[in-house]
């Protein structure tokens, strides 16, 4: 991965996502020849209100939702939607008032996500395809930004952070779950794309992936959960040597947190 660019990772995350898409998440993330499964990260998302079982494809992290403070009438910009799963819980959120925006750059996620929503016949819910480095969206227009497992993926973190600054209104905030790492996984692990695509080796370490987004502007900021993620030992066995696994053991780096911050 370290001889690959952006735009070649980029395109790699793309055709496994669009795999997922077009398998209704059953090929299990994708990276299956990492042998490490969503399983692992995921969280239960089918009791929260809103919930449709065809928008989820078993791909989250976490349930940004939940802490985002989403009120009747609000604009939500949803980056890296997959098929809508949290776009339809959020669409629940702000009712008939508010509007929700999707927004994801593989092609089939957006077809899958625009042909459930036809099926529910949302007018105030519109899925975009389109990058989170250049959102194609007017600054200062969603009131609340959400991610569920998607910032890791992006190469250009620092970008990212500073397109949801620029379209959130002021005084808007986001919610974003996703991976960070604690302790560096080895080389061999970071040059892995099915562990890149699989939300594990495109992780940065929790105090960067934060002062990025004091970097780009944010007030606020506060991780209220903090999930572990454990990486079945199988997996780690093919990067680690014992000795390295055992330390690895000691201090788990692997974490789905949920991060929450606001635009002054
Ligand atoms: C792990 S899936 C999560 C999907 C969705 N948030 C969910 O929880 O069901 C990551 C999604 O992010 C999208 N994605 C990754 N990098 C992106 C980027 N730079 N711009 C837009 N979408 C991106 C992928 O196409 C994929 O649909």
């Amino acid at each position: 991965m370290e001889s690959k660019n952006a735009e070649e990772i980029k395109g790699i995350v793309r055709e496994q996502y669009g795999v997922i898409a077009e398998s209704q998440g059953r090929s299990c993330c994708g990276n299956k020849k990492a042998g490490f499964s969503y399983r692992e990260v995921q969280e239960e998302y089918s009791q929260l209100p809103g919930y449709q079982v065809e928008a989820d494809l078993g791909v989250g992290c976490g349930l940004p939702t939940q802490l985002a403070q989403i009120h009747h009438g609000d604009w939500v910009l949803d980056l890296g939607c997959g098929a809508g799963n949290d776009v339809f819980i959020a669409r629940h959120l702000v009712g008939d008032q508010g509007r929700v925006i999707g927004v994801d750059m593989t092609f089939q996620m957006i077809e899958k996500a625009n042909a459930n929503n036809k099926k529910f016949g949302y007018s105030n819910v519109e899925f975009i395809l389109g990058e989170i480095e250049s959102l194609p969206l007017p600054s200062t227009y969603v009131d609340i930004v959400i991610s569920n497992c998607v910032l890791n993926l992006v190469p250009n973190k620092k970008q990212a952070f500073k397109e949801i600054f620029r379209v959130l209104k002021l005084g808007g905030h986001f919610c974003v779950s996703d991976i960070v790492l604690e302790q560096d996984l080895p080389l061999n692990a970071r040059s892995e794309m099915a562990l890149y695509a699989g939300c594990i080796s495109g992780a940065i370490q929790r105090s960067l992936y934060l002062s990025y987004l004091q970097e780009a502007g944010f007030v606020g900021i506060q991780v209220p959960k903090k999930r572990k993620v454990t990486i079945p030992q199988e997996i780690l066995l093919k990067y680690f040597n014992t000795q390295e696994l055992e330390a690895w053991n000691q201090n788990n780096g692997v974490y789905s947190i949920t991060v929450i911050g606001a635009k002054p």
